[in-house]
């Protein structure tokens, strides 16, 4: 499934079409950029329409293109794995255009993400799994509510060496608690 558009302050997430693919190309063949994706070797454009088609298609995959007014689309989120019995999804996000890392676009499209899986599709828990060191992937899921459950030591070979998993999950009910402490409508 293509997520529906959802509006936020200065990101808007948007169902990902054919135009994007040759940008996502781009994006896939920078090693700068996949260097915490499981993704590690760059698809043909033949393989990305494949992949946009199976995940329109997908009942259990749910992706947004991130944009933003001056450059367009700057990167992808979804949900994936869905288990549509026990309500939960895992969760990926990527900012593929280097120049707008930092500047508090994957913060925004992580929090527009968590709100609609809890409100809009009724799920219970969102789990994810993140390089240990990719601080800013840990501090924008963090600041959505997300919190650490565990840590897979040695679990991706990259590099030359072994890098750790941070294992994070947030739980509609927690979610919901900080949403009322923070004085934010759900
Ligand atoms: C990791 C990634 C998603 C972060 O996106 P981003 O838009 O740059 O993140 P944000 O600007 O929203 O930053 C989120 C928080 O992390 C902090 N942060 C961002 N980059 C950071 C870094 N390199 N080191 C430490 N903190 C960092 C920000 O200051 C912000 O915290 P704050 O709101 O308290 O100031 C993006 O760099 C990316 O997609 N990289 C390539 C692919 C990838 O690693 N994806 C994640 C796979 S799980």
């Amino acid at each position: 499934m293509f997520g529906p558009m959802i509006d936020g302050e200065r990101v808007r997430l948007v169902p990902p079409d054919e135009d994007m693919l040759p940008r996502f190309c781009g994006w896939f063949a920078d090693p700068e950029v996949t260097r915490y994706l499981m993704l590690r070797f760059p698809p043909s454009p033949k393989m990305e329409a494949e992949w946009l088609d199976a995940i329109a298609r997908s009942q259990t995959e749910i992706v947004w293109a991130i944009s933003i007014d001056e450059r367009g689309v700057i990167g992808t989120i979804g949900l994936h794995a869905l288990d549509w019995r026990s309500r939960r999804a895992e969760t990926g996000t990527l900012i593929g255009e280097k120049g707008e890392w930092g500047k508090g676009y994957a913060g925004e499209a992580v929090r527009l993400r968590t709100r609609y899986a809890f409100t809009e599709l009724g799920l219970e828990k969102l789990t994810t799994r993140v390089f240990a060191e990719n601080a800013g992937s840990r501090r924008a899921l963090e600041k959505a509510g997300y919190r650490q459950y565990g840590l897979a030591r040695r679990d991706e070979w990259r590099g030359g060496r072994w890098h750790d998993l941070w294992l994070a999950e947030v739980l509609r009910d927690e979610w919901l608690a900080a949403q009322s402490a923070s004085g934010e409508s759900v």
